[in-house]
């Protein structure tokens, strides 16, 4: 072969960059690679040809044959490499971007929410309207303007959560949601007051040391026993459809009267059966006149306000309505039973 000017190599250099280009097989790029690099290659004959060249012009021709040369080997190699990378894409399959995605599980409201929700609409309808007061409250909203005198059993150390030193306590029931409204507001008030409470109880299958109940009441002048009556049985409806209810006296040191409202059994209907413990009726809820007292403590004269209050247990109606025979289920948060509702 005979020796190479500097134009020439650049002109090989062109038409090998050409062929390169238009090659599109591993085999292809593999013969060019023969023809130009291998050991009788254009590009290696030229090279080894380069002592013939005139001296004067050598180093240049063998500066233009070497940069040709990495330049062809660099060119080569990663067409070569970019050929095997989408290789190894396809053979991994094809994607279908249509295909649904991995599907994210979904969570949804505990079932005591749920029920707690349902029973806060039914009140809306009726003109209630919905507060909220601290789980960590003082001995004065919990018991003493309830009217639940310093030796109540419920403010025995076995029932109340006091906080270590201060006279803080975890409230054992919604009821002194009553008076923080009473002590903000004038009447008429309309009230429902969802949220937890605390007791400090055995726990069984039967209670728990927190557990949920909604406040209910309602202030203005002219309230009656029928107006308490009234609303809870359209309560029972909208939420139990048909079910008897009757109310037995009872004793609250915030209401007087007092009463406590049964539903006959969702189950038996009132033939008696284990739901009902055999008694064909299933208690709801605690219900009454709000006490002239409770009424003196926030202010409101009991000669010119009058109203009814009750307070039901969420737990208690979720357990009946869904027929679950224990409480620590609520509490536990085993998503094989949280899943169910
Ligand atoms: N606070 C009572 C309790 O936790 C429930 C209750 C009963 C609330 C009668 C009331 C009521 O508002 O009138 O046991």
């Amino acid at each position: 072969m005979p020796p190479l000017s500097e134009g020439e190599v650049g002109q090989l250099l062109t038409s090998a960059l050409k062929e390169i280009e238009a090659a599109s097989t591993p085999e292809g790029f593999n013969a060019l690679k023969v023809k130009y690099l291998g050991r009788s290659g254009v590009l290696t004959l030229a090279l080894r040809s380069l002592k013939e060249v005139a001296a004067e012009v050598r180093p240049k021709v063998g500066q233009a044959l070497n940069a040709a040369k990495l330049k062809l080997e660099g060119e080569l190699d990663s067409r070569l490499s970019a050929l095997e990378a989408a290789e190894r894409r396809s053979r991994r399959g094809f994607f279908d971007y249509t295909l649904p995605g991995t599907p994210m599980p979904l969570g949804h409201h505990h079932p005591l929410v749920k029920v707690s929700n349902e029973i806060v609409r039914i009140f809306n309808f009726m003109g209630f309207e919905v507060a909220t007061g601290p789980e960590i409250e003082s001995d004065y909203y919990n018991f003493e303007a309830l009217n639940i005198p310093k030796d109540h059993p419920a403010r025995d150390m076995q029932d109340t959560f006091y906080l270590k030193d201060s006279e803080l306590l975890l409230r054992t029931h919604t009821s002194p949601v009553q008076i923080r409204i009473f002590e903000s507001r004038k009447p008429p008030v309309r009230i429902l007051a969802p949220g937890r409470v605390y007791r400090h109880e055995a726990i069984n299958a039967r209670s728990y040391s927190l557990f949920f109940q909604i406040e209910g009441f309602y202030v203005n002048t002219d309230v009656t026993f029928a107006d308490l009556k009234g609303v809870l049985n359209a309560f029972v409806s909208a939420f139990y459809g048909n079910v008897q209810t009757r109310f037995r006296p009872s004793f609250f040191p915030f209401t007087e009267p007092s009463a406590e409202m049964d539903i006959s059994c969702t189950l038996c209907g009132g033939k008696g059966c284990s739901v009902c413990k055999y008694e064909g009726w299933l208690e709801i809820l605690g219900c009454g006149m709000i006490h002239p007292k409770v009424f003196r403590n926030v202010g409101y004269d009991p000669e010119v306000w009058n109203g009814y209050a009750f307070g039901l247990g969420v737990d208690r109606i979720a357990m009946q309505k869904y027929r679950i025979d224990d409480i620590r289920l609520f509490y536990e948060n085993d998503l094989r039973f949280l899943e169910q509702f």
